[in-house]
């Protein structure tokens, strides 16, 4: 199998892991981890970029030598991104000797090419970008990402790119999916189009970078420097082959390079560029995802909406902050990061789909009626809704790896979805534990087993993304954790795989619900803003508060402004109000009228717990208990429960009503009973 490589930016030192660069980590890393599971060679790099003026600064301004601030703040990364469970193969640091004698290596190998020459550069450079730019790329004598910059003149060595115009863009050309999204590489080709000006490789104004081998006056230009940690870390350029270069590098492997956006034009322009020189081969792909903002607004320190993955990753676990990541950001877009939206995945997609299904099946029906073991069956004798599933889970096996494929890890996630969420739709059809009940035991061993292993396709298909929740689910099924080796396909493609006769080892939930007060509690210990859990969704400005005497005055006079602002702060509630109530999606399973109560309903609703919740509805002058029966409604799942006409009511139905009648509020697909309601 062809050798896969993918690489994340080295991150510069002078800052400490934050979400927007966890996430280009976590998805190298589930790139990574899909193609160790797909049998594929894989090697994952990722690093520091430890050199350059604005390192040099902040040494300064910390009081250290640039290596001693370089080496604290190096660590934390290391910290970082272990704690995220991202098994990197090889992690580069600028400043270590392998990677500098090959920077030197590359500098001389494109002189002897005859593409550096000395001169003298006059014009903007940008200390935070790192970059040169022309007058005319300056947006109100800011950088393009809106940093100050700075007007240098200083010797420096220049780099031709300018005669590799027509080489690169007939590179684009021959590799149409060189860059990634294909916006994207529109946009690198028609910046290469308007013709490519000689870059300054070197700087003389300031001295921590790798000296120029034959001029040390000279530091090598950071980017120059950085680049190539992407072959420095196999080995190369050297006079001796390098047998990982040799495997990982095109032409023998693939390699991946996943970058930012704001740093494509490094990755897709010079880079190739850089390698065409010296004649090495180009990487197969450069792929841009987008930039993640915090509940809408840039993140920065001096905003306070910094966010470390630490914290996170202690409150909810690694997996649980990937799974956020990877399902809600589509990669090559841009992003929001918000905890509202993290603890709906959590409490949605994980505790009620997928944790829930598990809990339902091992917990509850295997443990208690089929003696802890997986069933052994006869497939022949399946009825057509389990056939149903397994076509279902055959789709989305073929559907998630074509995503992975393309690097789409966030319809890989969707695709899977659709299976944990057909599941368990299947569970509330087949209800097993009716099965059980009524002492059904042949039915009950296939509806069972058609669970489980339909649980241990999801085990592998979500390892990529959550490969410790996918072993602790995979224990609980009985089976060993995931340990990919090479050239062995382990992608679920056979149904039935899961032997019968194996005991499950029923264990804590997966993904344990917060209630309100730790809920809460997890929030303020991280310093979470209130937002409500609609990335998209515009904030509502905060009305300012009125006098009592305007007050007085809005509510008199209904068309003044005044009198808006008062409804828009009734109306108004602070995310702690929303917060409070838990709203779900509930399957009714059985529906009659209360005794002596022409408007009260008994409905038995299946909110995702072990057992359906009585709820007394007033709907009976609307509805019949029939026309209920099956639908997919929304309760108020945390409502204290109360008596009514004798009869307890746990939880609220939701339902419109107007001057000409009463609604109740459902949803138009089939998700699963449970789902949070948002
Ligand atoms: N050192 C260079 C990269 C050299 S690679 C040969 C660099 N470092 S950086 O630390 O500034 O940025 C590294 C990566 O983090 C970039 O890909 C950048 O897009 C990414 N991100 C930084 N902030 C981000 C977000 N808020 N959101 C998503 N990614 C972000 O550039």
């Amino acid at each position: 199998m062809r050798p896969f490589y993918v690489t994340t930016p080295i991150y510069y030192a002078n800052d400490r892991p934050h979400i927007g660069t966890a996430y280009s980590t976590i998805a190298a890393d589930v790139l990574a981890r899909y193609k160790k599971l797909r049998g594929h060679p894989t090697r994952f790099l990722t690093g520091v970029d430890e050199h350059g003026q604005k390192l040099e600064r902040r040494a300064k301004e910390e009081g250290l030598s640039p290596q001693d601030f370089v080496d604290r703040m190096a660590p934390p990364f290391r910290i970082a991104w272990e704690e995220l469970g991202c098994e990197h193969d090889d992690f580069i640091r600028t400043t270590e000797p392998r990677h500098v004698k090959r920077v030197q290596e590359m500098w001389r190998r494109a002189q002897k090419s005859g593409d550096i020459y000395e001169g003298e550069y006059e014009g903007w450079y940008c200390v935070a970008d790192e970059a040169f730019y022309t007058e005319k790329e300056l947006v109100d004598g800011k950088s393009p990402t809106g940093r100050p910059v700075e007007r240098v003149r200083e010797k420096s060595y220049f780099f031709r790119l300018s005669n590799y115009t027509e080489k690169l863009l007939a590179f684009y050309e021959a590799n149409p999916k060189f860059v990634q999204p294909e916006g994207r590489y529109n946009e690198v080709k028609n910046f290469v189009r308007e013709g490519l000006k000689d870059l300054s490789i070197s700087r003389t104004t300031f001295r921590w970078g790798i000296p120029v081998p034959s001029d040390p006056e000279h530091v090598i230009y950071v980017w120059f420097d950085a680049l190539t940690n992407y072959i420095s870390a196999l080995g190369a350029p050297s006079d001796q082959s390098s047998p990982e270069f040799e495997k990982f590098w095109p032409k023998h492997g693939e390699a991946v390079h996943l970058v930012g956006k704001d740093i494509l034009r490094f990755h897709a322009v010079f880079w190739p560029a850089f390698l065409m020189s010296v004649g090495i081969e180009t990487p197969s792909q450069v792929w841009a995802h987008g930039w993640l903002t915090v509940n809408g607004e840039k993140m920065s320190k001096s905003v306070g909406n910094f966010i470390p993955p630490g914290p996170l990753v202690e409150a909810f676990g690694a997996d649980v902050l990937r799974y956020y990541l990877m399902r809600d950001i589509a990669l090559g877009q841009d992003g929001d990061f918000s905890h509202a939206n993290l603890i709906a995945r959590y409490h949605g997609d994980l505790g009620n789909g997928l944790g829930n299904l598990l809990n339902r099946l091992v917990a509850s029906i295997v443990q208690k009626s089929l003696g802890g073991l997986v069933p052994h069956i006869h497939f022949d004798e399946l009825e057509q809704i389990d056939r149903d599933l397994i076509a279902q889970a055959e789709k989305t096996a073929e559907g998630a790896a074509k995503h992975f494929d393309a690097v789409a890890p966030h319809r890989a996630l969707e695709a899977i979805w659709e299976l944990v969420i057909a599941t368990n739709k299947y569970v509330d059809q087949t209800a097993p534990w009716s099965l059980a009940k009524n002492d059904d035991k042949k039915r009950l061993r296939q509806v069972a087993y058609t669970v489980l292993e339909a649980l241990r396709w999801m085990s592998v298909m979500l390892w990529p993304v959550m490969p410790g929740k996918c072993d602790a689910l995979r224990a609980q099924l009985g089976l060993p954790p995931i340990r990919p080796t090479e050239d062995t396909d382990k992608w679920p493609s056979a149904w039935g795989g899961l032997a019968g006769g194996t005991m499950t080892k029923p264990a804590e939930p997966l993904f344990p619900r917060f209630d309100d007060d730790k809920q809460r509690a997890v929030l303020e210990r991280l310093g979470a803003l209130p937002v409500a859990p609609t990335a998209a969704a515009p904030k509502p400005s905060k009305p300012k508060p009125l006098s009592e005497e305007k007050r007085v005055d809005a509510a008199k006079t209904e068309t003044t402004a005044g009198a808006a602002a008062t409804s828009t702060e009734k109306a108004l509630c602070t995310i702690d109000d929303v917060m409070k109530v838990e709203l779900r999606l509930g399957l009714v399973k059985s529906a009659d009228r209360v005794p002596k109560s022409d408007k009260l309903l008994r409905l038995l609703v299946d909110i995702g717990e072990a057992e359906p919740r009585q709820i007394l509805a007033g709907i009976g002058k609307t509805y019949e208990p029939e026309q209920l029966l099956g639908r997919r409604i929304v309760v108020i799942a945390n409502l204290a429960p109360r008596k009514m006409m004798g009869l307890e009511s746990h939880g609220m139905v939701l339902a419109a009503s107007d001057e000409n009648g009463l609604s109740v509020l459902s949803v138009d697909k089939d998700l699963a009973a449970g789902s949070i309601v948002k």
